[in-house]
């Protein structure tokens, strides 16, 4: 194994909360705070139908992560975690320090790079978590995810009935170009299923959510994707050189709406006969807000087959349940596989994949590099290949996945924009971007990168010199 062991330098810096003009500003001030007191609220509801040993530690629970909000709103100093027992709790404590003012002074929260510190937010409530005996398990964000699968009806229903039609019409005769025309179509769908983050939540409404998830709005949103490599995710999908087998991955971001879009998108591959296996790489702990953790597979089977799920009885029960019995058939065959690392959740950029000392990405490495596709969900996944840093907007993709870009992995990105960061623009487009987000009446003018109304995604073959 290769042992390096400390991270890769990014030659720009990493995107910080201190940065007035900053999306990572605004979160540390005034969203952080909302999500830890949803946090606290769901802990309290529990705590309250709980009674014994459960409760005692519900109430330290939420003492502890209200200490962790006062810290947040007051800017103070980030302590070093507590030991819970875990090997990135080192990681973490270490990139405290080598983060950390260049003046040798204790990081705060109000000055914090923007990734480290919200990584270590969630890291932080995990610690809480693991340090009890009865809610270990706990997934403090599971009601709100399962709220929001119940709010995308609308979505969720047209896409079954759509999708239980078109299975019934593939027969394996079907054209290379009619395949391709398809495979765009999930991506498409898969990609503005990011636009339902729930952490974005604590300022967006259900309505403009639905609003978004609609099959008008995903057309509408087409000249919104400002970079567009789906033809060369299409062709890395039917090459099987170099060794690479039938699978592709995913590695997820969001539950609920989201996740739902990935597993029809992974229906289509595997019915298509496109591909023979699609590995699912989950979060292992609850991490910002809504992302998937393995339960979450269990989660969507059950509400696929609840012909109660929306409150009342489906008029589609039928469509829904038939894309549950193809997700349960694939996943009992071993073709669909959810395939858990702890790397996802280190402190580190994903530059780190191939440091065999660091961040525990090395056999993750290894057995992705055999994948026909390696899919990155969402907004979070997208800033940790580009390690949050500040680069100029026509920065190209592949320098700002830094030793990414020669990892031999064929790496597509489906991320809509929620932060500061964004690359591979043309020359003059962030401009007209900001003129147009102006003219919308928005300000300031570089929110549009934060808003999720546009898109990238970007591929790379992973053998850049
Ligand atoms: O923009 C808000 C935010 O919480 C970012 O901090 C984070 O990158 C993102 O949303 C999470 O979005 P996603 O679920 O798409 O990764
Ligand atoms: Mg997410």
């Amino acid at each position: 194994m290769n042992m390096v062991s400390s991270p890769v330098a990014c030659p720009v810096p990493p995107c910080s909360n201190g940065d007035v003009d900053s999306f990572g500003f605004t979160s540390a001030r005034e969203r952080w705070p909302i999500i830890l007191a949803g946090v606290i609220d769901d802990i309290s509801r529990t705590t309250s139908d709980s009674d014994g040993k459960k409760a005692e530690e519900g109430k330290e629970l939420v003492r502890k992560i209200d200490a962790l909000r006062y810290d947040v709103e007051r800017d103070h100093v980030i302590q070093p975690l507590e030991d819970d027992g875990k090997e990135d709790i080192a990681w973490y404590n270490s990139e405290l320090k080598r983060q950390g003012p260049a003046d040798g002074s204790p990081m705060t929260w109000g000055k914090a790079p923007w990734l480290y510190s919200e990584c270590y937010l969630y890291r932080a409530v995990r610690v809480a978590i693991a340090q009890t005996n009865e809610w270990k398990d706990y997934d403090v964000f599971a009601r709100q995810k399962l709220d929001a699968f119940k709010g995308s009806e609308r979505a969720v229903v047209e896409l079954a009935v759509r999708y239980k039609a078109l299975s019934g019409q593939l027969d394996g005769n079907e054209t290379d170009e009619t395949l391709e025309l398809l495979f765009r179509e999930f991506i498409d769908i898969s990609l503005w299923g990011n636009a339902t983050d729930l952490s974005l939540l604590t300022n967006l409404t259900l309505d403009q959510l639905q609003s978004l998830q609609g099959k008008e709005a995903r057309q509408a949103s087409e000249k919104n994707i400002l970079v567009n490599d789906v033809h060369k995710a299409w062709a890395a999908v039917h090459d099987g050189s170099e060794g690479r087998t039938s699978r592709i991955d995913i590695v997820l971001d969001n539950a609920g709406f989201e996740f739902y879009t990935d597993v029809l998108f992974g229906l289509f591959m595997l019915d298509s006969g496109i591909i023979d296996t699609v590995v699912f790489h989950p979060k292992t702990i609850s991490w910002f807000v809504s992302d998937v953790m393995p339960v979450d597979l269990a989660v969507l089977v059950n509400a696929l087959k609840d012909t109660n799920v929306f409150g009342h009885p489906s008029e589609h029960a039928e469509e829904l349940a038939f894309l549950c019995d193809r997700l349960v058939e694939y996943s009992s065959e071993g073709r669909i596989i959810m395939r858990e690392s702890d790397f996802w959740t280190t402190p580190y950029a994903f530059w780190e994949i191939r440091n065999g000392g660091l961040g525990g990405g090395h056999e993750l490495w290894e057995d992705l590099k055999s994948s026909r596709l390696v899919i990155f969900k969402g907004d979070l996944n997208y800033r940790k290949l580009t390690y949050d840093g500040e680069w100029p907007k026509t920065t190209s993709f592949s320098t700002a996945i830094g030793p990414l870009a020669s990892a031999g992995l064929r790496l597509f990105s489906l991320r809509t924009c929620k932060a500061d960061v964004v690359v591979g623009l043309e020359t003059g487009r962030q401009e007209k971007l900001e003129a147009e987000w102006t003219a919308m009446g928005k300000k300031p003018p570089q929110g549009w990168s934060w808003s999720g109304k546009w898109a990238v995604m970007p591929f790379t073959d992973g053998k850049s010199a």
